[in-house]
């Protein structure tokens, strides 16, 4: 290829993204830059993590600039390298863009993996990458989950809450997720062994609540949290003692224009429940470790992991949106090459 197609971020979105807040565009490949490399991206994760990269607001990673290509965790192969450590033809991860050829400087996030060793490269997008990774810290090391314990999972049939729930089910709870809609709370309980599902679409806060209740009586002794607004809201009112809620993330609040928060706090007082902000980037260190366990466990079929794979640069916007109408159906990964 002699031209690079680049996604950009060519307007900050107001809300939900529109098509024109972005411009694919061609420029030159670039060149290994000193003591770096050119990687050609073969897959790149899209993330509801990007949407708030596109926001210029104070965040744990500073904003995408405008006019760059946005920003996106890919895997590909080393195209020209000015680095010992890194060879032409060697598969590798890191933190790039969405882009044909991306320019890394090694270190950070940038390493070499194994592409031998997994049914396709994109795995290191989803069960063995960050999202496998977030249920895999997230769930055993904050929640530190017990046997008997209720887990309650929002955002349950994507790529991290269908992650969350299988470990959950291997730690030995019972484990209760909930979805948008009846094909995807009928795959929690047939796909993934959770043991009950609940259906958050066309219901009201009471009816909500009530439906939790139903699915989780004695109530959740941990919450793993990935959408907030409503949902949070109704999760708090079915707290066991002492619960132990993860925000993970709230991805029913990423593209609204106000972020209005939780209301019901005073429920999450009454059960002396605790809450812990999470963020994988603090677990980068242990990725080896927490990696080879989930590929013992996919290897041993204890864990299922489905991927969403949309195809093509071209295609990277309406592929994005797929988060947001949830149209998504496992992790939501888009090929480049
Ligand atoms: N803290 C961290 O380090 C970290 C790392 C990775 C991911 N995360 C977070 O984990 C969550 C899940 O990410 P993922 O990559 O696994 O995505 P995903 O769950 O595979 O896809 C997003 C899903 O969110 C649901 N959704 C979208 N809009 C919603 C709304 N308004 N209300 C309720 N549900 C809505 C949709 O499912 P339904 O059809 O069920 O609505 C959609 O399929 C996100 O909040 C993400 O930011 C956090």
């Amino acid at each position: 290829m002699t031209a690079n197609r680049r996604f950009l971020l060519a307007r900050r979105p107001r809300g939900e993204p529109a098509a024109e807040d972005f411009a694919l565009v061609e420029t030159a490949v670039p060149a290994a830059p000193p003591g770096g490399i050119l990687v050609r991206n073969h897959y790149a994760s899209l993330d509801p993590a990007q949407r708030g990269w596109m926001d210029d607001a104070p965040s744990y990673m500073p904003p995408i600039p405008l006019g760059d290509a946005v920003r996106a965790t890919t895997v590909g192969v080393v195209h020209a390298s000015d680095n010992p450590e890194f060879r032409v033809g060697q598969w590798v991860m890191g933190l790039n863009a969405l882009e044909d050829y991306s320019v890394a400087m090694p270190g950070g996030f940038t390493m070499a993996i194994d592409v031998a060793a997994v049914a396709s490269p994109s795995n290191y997008l989803s069960a063995l990458g960050a999202v496998g990774l977030t249920a895999y810290f997230g769930l055993l090391e904050v929640a530190q989950p017990r046997e008997g314990e209720t887990l309650l999972v929002s955002g349950a049939a994507g790529a991290v809450g269908s992650a969350v729930g299988q470990l959950g089910k291997i730690a030995g709870c019972r484990v209760v997720g909930i979805a948008g809609g009846a094909e995807k709370c009928r795959r929690l309980i047939e796909d993934y062994g959770f043991d009950a599902a609940v259906d958050y679409k066309g219901k009201d806060h009471a009816a909500l609540v009530a439906a939790i209740a139903e699915a989780a009586p004695d109530g959740a002794d941990i919450v793993f949290e990935n959408v907030g607004g409503p949902v949070l809201e109704a999760e708090v009112f079915n707290l066991a003692l002492h619960a132990r809620i993860v925000l993970c993330g709230l991805i029913s609040e990423y593209n609204a224009p106000e972020k209005l928060g939780l209301r019901n706090l005073w429920q999450v007082l009454t059960r002396r429940a605790t809450v812990h902000g999470f963020l994988i980037a603090d677990y980068a260190h242990r990725f080896a470790e927490g990696g080879a366990q989930m590929a013992q466990w996919l290897a041993e079929g204890r864990l299922r992991a489905d991927e969403d794979v949309q195809e093509g640069l071209e295609n990277a916007y309406a592929a994005f949106m797929r988060l947001f109408s949830g149209a998504n159906t496992g992790k939501l990964v888009l090929r480049i090459a």
